[in-house]
């Protein structure tokens, strides 16, 4: 296989480490994004240990803010000519109070949904001098579990809770992955392939680095000892994505969601085309002034 030019965030922990693990060991160069530069560093020093490829490099930027996935977005566009592979894989859950990031938004909207749209929406001109490239996010099945989206209420200011926060952030990236896929198609654009992923339920350490609701935290600290049972590894969970990224057999598709059983359907329970385009249309609101 070519090796191709693949940036993938939340590279410092569970799922991503693995996944980026994994592309180095296939010889790709991986671009390992973290939110904290030690940690990164320390993560890239293991990986290039475990993988013998030394082709790696680390970009820094908390995704709460959207003024640092800019940065971050325009330090890769400095330094490289290409993007072929953008891995969306960051993801984070919150408390069970309504909590916003400095620049206003809901934290857990902010992380999930609109820091993956503004960096994809913001290396588009690099994945387009990549003779075939591709844009996979991290999804969840928790997207079935968010409940009734509330269209004008997007940000749950009003409608606010962990569970739904979480689920309903996961449903919109799923719908505005493909809302981008089309976007890109209105502008002729059909060299990027757009899919979504999830790993199933995997052992790492989603939310612990926030303040969860003492409901997780008891399930987590009763459940740990039994996780090994109950729960995929990180690795298990990663080879979803993995896959995604650099099977030839995903070559020319998009809108795919793929999980531990292989292709896997999104729940479109609460789909219609005027949702999306509301989710779409919200996260442009959200994103524009970082695209000038
Ligand atoms: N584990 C599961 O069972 C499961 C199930 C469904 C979906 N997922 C999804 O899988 C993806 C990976 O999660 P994981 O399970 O591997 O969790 P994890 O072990 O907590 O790793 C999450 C990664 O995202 C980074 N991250 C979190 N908040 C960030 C922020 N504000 N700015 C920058 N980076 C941030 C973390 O950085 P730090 O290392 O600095 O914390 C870490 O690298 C997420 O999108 C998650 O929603 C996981």
């Amino acid at each position: 296989m070519d090796s191709k030019i693949i940036l993938v965030t939340g590279a410092t922990n569970g799922l991503g480490r693995e996944e980026a693990k994994a592309l180095l060991a296939q010889g790709h160069t991986v671009i390992l994004h973290g939110r904290n530069r030690e940690k990164t560093l320390t993560v890239q020093k293991e990986l290039v240990a475990e993988t013998g490829n030394p082709n790696t490099d680390v970009l820094i930027a908390d995704l709460e803010s959207l003024a640092e996935v800019k940065a971050m977005a325009q330090e890769f566009t400095a330094k490289y000519d290409r993007l072929d592979v953008l891995v969306n894989n960051a993801g984070n859950q919150y408390g069970t109070r309504w909590a916003g990031t400095a620049e206003g938004h809901e934290k857990t909207m902010a992380v999930n949904l609109f820091a993956p749209v503004l960096l994809s929406l913001l290396l588009i001109d690099s994945l387009k001098k990549s003779p075939r490239a591709r844009i996979v996010t991290v999804s969840s099945a928790s997207h079935a579990q968010g409940g009734k989206p509330f269209i004008d209420d997007i940000e749950l200011k009003d409608n606010y809770s962990f569970r739904r926060a979480y689920g309903l952030s996961k449903l919109y990236v799923i719908w505005a992955m493909r809302s981008l896929r089309k976007h890109l198609s209105e502008q002729g654009i059909e060299t990027i392939d757009v899919n979504t992923t999830h790993p199933g339920i995997a052992l790492t350490n989603l939310g612990g680095s926030e303040k969860r609701p003492w409901y997780m935290t008891v399930i987590y600290t009763v459940g740990r000892p039994l996780a090994p049972l109950l729960m995929r590894t990180a690795a298990q969970g990663a080879a979803p994505t993995i896959y995604a990224a650099t099977s030839p057999e995903v070559e020319g598709l998009s809108d795919r969601y793929y999980g531990p059983k292989g292709l896997e359907q999104v729940s479109e329970r609460h789909y219609t085309p005027a949702n999306e385009a509301a989710v779409w249309n919200y996260c442009m609101k959200v994103v524009d002034p970082y695209l000038r």
